[in-house]
């Protein structure tokens, strides 16, 4: 999910950017659950960029308290409902308060078996690569990698997703056509559904025709019909 528009909801309701974002957290509740109730595996969400460092520092910190009153209200019932939270990104670099809720959630959560909810913090698919190269550097130099063998499954590993599979369809609010250093190597041949819709006003309903668009699509990876 690119969840793209609280900006512009709050501004055509003459609010502040950052209370659009407490709006997309609402949002983000009934879509967690929604997904919960649709029996999907993984969802991906991305909550802050490598790039949204350039927003003022008003709107930054803003956003960093919204994940820790997320955690606050809804850790124990994710918890309850099997719920598993893992960080895509560099979380090193948060404020503390965000990386002790951060880290909280991960601990409680750990051994949950249901859906996987993977939140992007701090996270660019390009420095997702990046870091996974080095790591790979690094396995090469001291021979634990042979290079002459090293599969593009070996090298998902090394990403943040580790062993998940990859998206199979990514939504993005908002309306604009692109990917914004979103999964970038992940989303190799996922199916994209752009909706007009601000993220605040994503809706149970707006979901269902997301999946329902994805449903009626072809996917050949590459290959032809049979
Ligand atoms: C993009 O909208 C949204 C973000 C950069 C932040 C998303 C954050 C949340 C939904 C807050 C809650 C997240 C968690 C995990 C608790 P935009 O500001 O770019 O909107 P615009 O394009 O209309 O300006």
């Amino acid at each position: 999910m690119i969840m793209d528009g609280n900006g512009r909801w709050a501004k055509e309701r003459g609010l502040l950017r950052v209370q659009g974002h407490n709006a997309g957290m609402e949002a983000l509740r009934g879509v967690v659950e929604h997904t919960h109730q649709l029996g999907i595996r993984y969802l991906t969400v991305y909550a802050f960029s490598t790039e949204n460092w350039k927003r003022p520092e008003e709107e930054v910190s803003g956003i960093f308290k919204l994940l820790v009153r997320y955690m606050a209200s809804e850790l124990e019932r994710l918890h309850q409902n099997n719920v598993r939270i893992n960080i895509l990104g560099d979380w090193s670099a948060i404020p503390e308060d965000s990386r002790r809720a951060v880290e909280a959630a991960l601990k409680k959560t750990k051994d949950n078996t249901g859906l996987v909810f993977n939140i992007a913090i701090n996270y660019g698919g390009r420095a997702e690569i990046l870091r996974a190269a080095k790591i790979l550097a690094r396995l090469s130099e001291k021979g634990l990698a042979d290079l002459s063998s090293f599969t593009e499954t070996d090298f998902s590993r090394l990403l943040y997703t580790e062993d998940m599979p990859d998206p199979d369809l990514i939504i993005r609010t908002g309306g604009d056509l692109r990917l914004s250093n979103f999964l970038t190597w992940q989303s190799a041949y996922s199916e994209l559904v752009v909706t007009d819709c601000y993220w605040p006003d994503f809706t149970d309903e707006e979901y269902d025709q997301a999946i329902d668009q994805y449903l009626h699509r072809d996917r050949r990876f590459g290959g032809i019909k049979s």
